[in-house]
């Protein structure tokens, strides 16, 4: 662990440092103001931990079951696309962490690695933890799509995560400005054409991903699209960018395996709440018939037990893996995911909390006045 970097904030100072500044923005930036983004992080403050003494802390597990696998805290990697630009060894590196540090991994359907070499690499790696899941877009061609599902099925990815919350990109401002696409030694990997690929030239004066984005995914998807994925793999399916109960409801009777509260880290519409805000009402809704993770400016351990505290079996991280891979690649990722880790262990001693299931009894304060908030 770097002697330097002792909080989320110092990856991400160091990053800013080293990267591009269209690379930065792309990785930084939310939609339009960003309202929604400084509130994704501001929503932790609005909660306090109420600690529990005299209970034995000197041993504290962590580890948790997710999707039926084992893994060695709860705070997972999300999907996020084109590491490459952050670390010529992009998502290799960031499987290889997690499979050192011994959690999951959610690789983005625009990885700039492709769906074997992740799976290869963190397979071969030292450490025996680890998991894979595909974050998958649904693409107007249906036929492309299930090829992406088959060929996870085939090296032993365990589940798919399906991103409900991108019929067209979100509007980000920086990026329009920027006109930003790949660098040309760049493609997203798991796609055989140029154009599917993202290396194709021209997007004129727009966000290049935007483009491509209306050019390709389809805008129609709706429920039936849920039954069609679920019937075309024996994998567990979660959907990734649910932020109200009754969507929340919907997606258990389409038989899904788990709801990941997102709202893509504030980059699709500006203006919802933070997720952190809605996340008891999606808990509340699924009473318990399937998992509920979430993810969205979870920057401390501290975050963590309070989203663990409102009910996610576990939360996910994005931009901080990207600070992470930009300092230092592989060993960046591990030493921020183990400071996370140690970060969370802390908290959990500190506040009396010796084991993730027990998660209920973390006593959380609500800072403001409970408006509907114990309504029920
Ligand atoms: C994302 N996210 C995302 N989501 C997804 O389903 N597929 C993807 O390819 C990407 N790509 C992506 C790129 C970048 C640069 C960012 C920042 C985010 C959203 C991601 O999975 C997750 O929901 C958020 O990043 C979580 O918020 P934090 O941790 O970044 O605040
Ligand atoms: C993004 C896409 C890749 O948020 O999901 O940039």
């Amino acid at each position: 662990m770097s002697g330097q970097r002792v909080c989320v904030s110092d990856f991400e100072e160091e990053a800013k440092k080293v990267l591009p500044k269209a690379v930065y923005d792309y990785y930084r930036s939310g939609a339009d103001e960003q309202n929604t983004l400084a509130d994704n992080v501001a929503a932790f403050n609005r909660w306090y931990l109420v600690p529990r003494v005299l209970r034995d802390v000197s041993t504290v597990d962590m580890s948790v079951s997710v999707l039926g696998q084992r893994l060695s805290m709860p705070v997972c990697v999300a999907a996020t696309a084109m590491q490459r630009m952050a670390h010529p060894e992009g998502e290799t590196a960031t499987a290889r962490a997690c499979r050192a540090v011994g959690t999951g991994m959610m690789l983005s359907s625009w990885a700039t690695s492709t769906i074997e070499e992740v799976m290869s690499a963190m397979t071969a790696s030292q450490g025996d933890g680890g998991v894979m899941w595909l974050q998958l877009y649904i693409y107007k061609d249906r036929d492309l799509t299930l090829s992406l599902v088959r060929r996870a099925e085939e090296v032993g990815y365990k589940a798919i995560f399906v991103t409900v919350d991108t019929p067209y990109l979100g509007r980000r401002w920086n990026d329009m400005r920027n006109r930003f696409k790949l660098p040309p030694h760049l493609s997203m990997s798991n796609f055989s054409t140029a154009s599917l690929a993202f290396s194709e030239g021209n997007y004129g004066n727009d966000s290049g991903l935007a483009v491509y984005v209306a050019k390709a995914i389809d805008p129609t998807l709706c429920w039936d699209d849920i039954t069609w994925l679920t019937k075309h793999t024996h994998l567990p399916v979660i959907v990734k960018g649910v932020l109200n109960g009754e969507d929340a409801v919907q997606a258990v009777s389409y038989g899904v395996s788990g709801i990941l509260v997102s709202n893509h880290g504030a980059r699709q519409l500006d203006g919802v709440p933070a997720t952190l805000d809605v996340l008891e009402d999606v808990v509340r809704a699924v009473q318990g018939r399937c998992d509920v993770y979430m993810d969205g400016g979870v920057r401390r351990g501290t975050d963590v037990l309070k989203a663990l505290a409102l009910g996610a079996k576990a939360v996910f991280i994005g931009r901080p893996v990207l600070w992470g891979l930009a300092c230092q690649g592989e060993q960046g990722v591990s030493d921020l995911l183990e400071l996370l880790k140690e970060e969370l262990k802390l908290a959990m001693a500190l506040s009396g909390n010796t084991q993730m299931h027990t998660h209920r009894e973390i006593t959380l304060w609500w800072k403001y006045l409970p408006i509907n908030h114990y309504s029920d």
